[in-house]
């Protein structure tokens, strides 16, 4: 799994530019899955058709976009101003390494911030080494979108941290229960999903497309197991989260009861999730059409949004292993 991960945190992916990521997920089914295909807005969908003909359609959706840096003014000193895309905080965005598409490298740095007022995305700056705005704009144009450089580690025995751990681990869960799942009663449609991070928009359409019976979000989720943080009462470590509800959605209590049974009945850990903020792509799948029935199934994250989102391995195997049992056992 570690692999997996690895390979998908790695690829660039900032929402709305997502097709690399697309194409690497493509490579990694091709075969795998009964048929694929990309839409407008740029989702990677992919089936596994079940045997009964009677049988549901499963949608499950993991999203490949990541939060970035918009680049809207270059300064004539050469630096480039910068929007969020996204909910990126500008605490996180201090002196960071950044890259953007096509492989320009730069810092982001918080100018000092005048007295009186708090620190905001104006008062960020990307530093690309460019002596003047002419030079700058040579190597980036407007419209750019920076996210924050490749840096995956272990850390400790269980745990790996790495930016877009937010949404490519879920990617790569995603990934691998399509490549275990043999030969489904029901019908399972993965969604690798588009512009999540501004407004769960891919999800939106790939619904409307799969009409699906059941939909199933996989997402990080916060953690509350810091000094300061008890909320969520969600702990890396203690297994794949089962979301109540969240800003976004308000999961079905069967599917919840589902999942949760699916988990004892795979024997892994699993944690009941009240997330008092965040949304997830079951928000926009449940308002599909005349209404879907959803859940997410989350994994614990640290430091969600920031350069170093840190999850567990212990509970992508948990997550892995309880919608395996999910999807067969109904
Ligand atoms: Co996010
Ligand atoms: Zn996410």
């Amino acid at each position: 799994m570690y692999e997996l991960i690895e390979k998908l945190v790695n690829v660039y992916g900032a929402a709305g530019r997502e097709s690399a990521v697309a194409d690497t997920l493509e490579t990694l089914l091709k075969g795998h899955v009964d048929d694929m295909r990309r839409d407008a807005m740029g989702n990677l969908i992919v089936q596994k058709r079940g045997s009964d003909p009677q049988g549901k359609r499963v949608m499950l959706s993991a999203h490949m976009d990541h939060i970035g840096f918009v680049v809207v003014a270059v300064e004539k000193e050469g630096f480039l101003r910068v929007m969020p895309v996204g909910g990126v905080g500008v605490e996180s965005g201090r002196t960071r390494h950044v890259y953007f598409q096509h492989g320009v490298h730069g810092v982001i740095v918080q100018q000092p911030v005048p007295q009186g007022e708090t620190p905001a995305m104006r008062h960020l700056f990307i530093d690309i080494g460019a002596a003047s705005d002419e030079e700058a704009l040579a190597r980036v144009s407007l419209g750019d979108v920076a996210v924050y450089a490749n840096d995956c580690f272990r850390l400790g025995e269980h745990r790996v941290a790495a930016p877009a751990m937010d949404d490519r681990v879920a990617c790569a869960l995603l990934v691998s229960v399509l490549l275990a799942l043999d030969q489904p009663r029901h019908t399972v449609i993965g969604v690798f999903s588009t512009q999540e991070e501004v407004g769960c928009r891919g999800a939106k359409t790939a619904a409307y497309a799969v009409e699906p019976d059941v939909g199933i979000a996989l997402d990080v989720t916060a953690h509350g197991d810091t000094p300061e943080t008890k909320l969520p009462a969600v702990k890396l470590g203690q297994g794949a989260a089962v979301k109540i509800m969240d800003r976004g959605s308000i999961s079905n209590p069967e599917v919840v009861q589902e999942l949760l049974a699916a988990g004892e009945r795979a024997g892994v850990k699993t944690q009941r999730e009240v997330l008092p903020f965040g949304g997830t792509d079951a928000g926009a799948m449940q308002l599909t059409r005349s209404g879907v029935r959803v859940g997410t199934v989350s994994i614990p994250c640290r430091y969600v949004h920031s350069a170093c989102e840190v999850i567990d391995l212990r509970d992508v195997e948990a997550a892995r292993a309880l919608l395996l049992e999910y999807l067969t056992s109904f």
